[in-house]
C-alpha cells in the first residue's frame, strides 16, 4: 500500500526516499538532495518508524517525470466524471462519464487524493447548475473544471500559489471552460463583498476553522459551502469549531482517512 504520492514540480534532480514497514505499508518521498533525504530519514528513524526499511535512490529529471506520468492513469472521479491526464486523451474510450482533462504541472489536484474526490461528490450532490462557483485553494482547478462541466458559467479561483492559479486557468482552457476570474493571494488576505452560489474549499481543518466566518460570508444566502481536508479523527472537533448560526449542515462524507462537509448558508 502506498500512503503518499507527491506531484511536485519536475525540475532538477530528485532523491526518492522509500519507507516500508514489515506489513507493507509505506511512503514514497521525493526530496531535492541526498542531504535533505538523509535528514528526513534521520528524523523518521527517531520518531515513529522503528523497524521500518529505508532506501534512497537518485532520480534524474526525466526518470522522475516519466515515473510520475506513468502512475497517473485515467480514473473515474465522483459519480459523473472521469479524469483524463492530458497526455492520455487518445486512450479514453467512449462512455457515459464526463471527461475532465488535467495537466497538473506542479499543482495539487490530480483527482487521486481522497479530499478532492470527496469534494467533487459534494459538488455533484448540490444539484447544479449554479450560476457562479468559487474554488478556494484551486490547485490544478480540477473542481472548477467539474463545476464548469456541471453548468457553472462564472468561475472564480483563488490560491496563494500563483503557479496553481496558472495551472487552473490552463486546465479550464483545456476543457473549453469559461475564463476564470483569479485571485493570487491567501484566503486570509482576501477582501471582497462578492457572494457565490457554491463555494468549495479543499484546504486543511485549521485554515477552514480560522476562516469560517469569511467562508460563510462568501456563500450567498441559500447557497452551498463544501469544505474538505478534514482528517476523520478530527471531524467531531471540526464540526464543533466550524459551527455557525449562518450555516446549516447538510451532509458529511467520510472516506478512508478524510472527511468533507456540505453546508447551506441560511437566509439571515
Ligand atoms: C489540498 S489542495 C486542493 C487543490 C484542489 N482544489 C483539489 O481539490 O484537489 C489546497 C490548495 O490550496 C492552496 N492553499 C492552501 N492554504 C491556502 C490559503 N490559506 N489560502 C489560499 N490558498 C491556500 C494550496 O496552495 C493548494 O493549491
Amino acid at each position: 500500500m502506498r500512503l503518499a504520492q507527491v506531484t511536485g514540480r519536475p525540475f532538477g534532480e530528485f532523491v526518492l526516499l522509500n519507507v516500508q514497514s514489515k506489513e507493507s505499508a509505506g511512503a514514497a518521498l521525493y526530496l531535492k538532495s541526498v542531504r535533505e533525504a538523509s535528514q528526513v530519514e534521520k528524523i523518521c528513524r527517531k520518531l515513529a518508524f522503528r523497524g521500518w526499511r529505508f532506501s534512497q535512490k537518485k532520480l534524474k529529471q526525466s526518470d522522475w517525470f516519466d515515473k510520475w506520468k506513468e502512475d497517473y492513469q485515467i480514473r473515474p472521479f465522483g459519480k459523473k466524471f472521469i479524469v483524463v491526464p492530458q497526455w492520455r486523451r487518445q486512450e479514453l474510450k467512449a462512455g457515459w462519464r464526463i471527461p475532465i482533462y488535467i495537466n497538473p504541472g506542479g499543482a495539487f489536484g490530480s483527482g487521486e487524493h481522497e479530499t478532492t474526490r470527496l469534494t467533487v461528490r459534494l459538488l455533484e450532490r448540490a444539484g447544479a447548475p449554479f450560476k457562479n462557483f468559487f474554488d478556494v485553494g484551486t490547485g490544478t482547478g480540477i473542481l472548477a473544471v467539474a463545476a464548469a462541466k456541471l453548468g457553472a458559467g462564472n468561475i472564480w479561483v483563488l490560491d496563494l500559489d500563483s503557479a496553481s492559479v496558472d495551472a487552473a486557468e490552463a486546465n479550464l482552457r483545456l476543457n473549453r471552460g469559461p475564463k476564470p476570474k483569479t485571485w493570487r493571494r491567501s484566503l486570509e488576505t482576501l477582501r471582497t463583498g462578492r457572494k457565490f452560489e457554491f463555494v468549495a474549499a479543499n484546504l486543511v481543518s485549521d485554515v477552514l476553522i480560522e476562516n469560517r466566518r469569511k467562508l460563510a460570508a462568501l456563500t450567498r444566502p441559500g447557497g452551498r459551502l463544501a469544505v474538505s481536508g478534514i482528517l476523520k479523527s478530527n471531524l467531531p472537533g471540526f464540526l464543533k469549531a466550524f459551527k455557525s448560526p449562518h450555516l446549516k449542515k447538510l451532509c458529511v462524507l467520510k472516506g478512508r482517512c478524510w472527511s468533507a462537509v456540505l453546508y447551506q448558508r441560511l437566509k439571515n
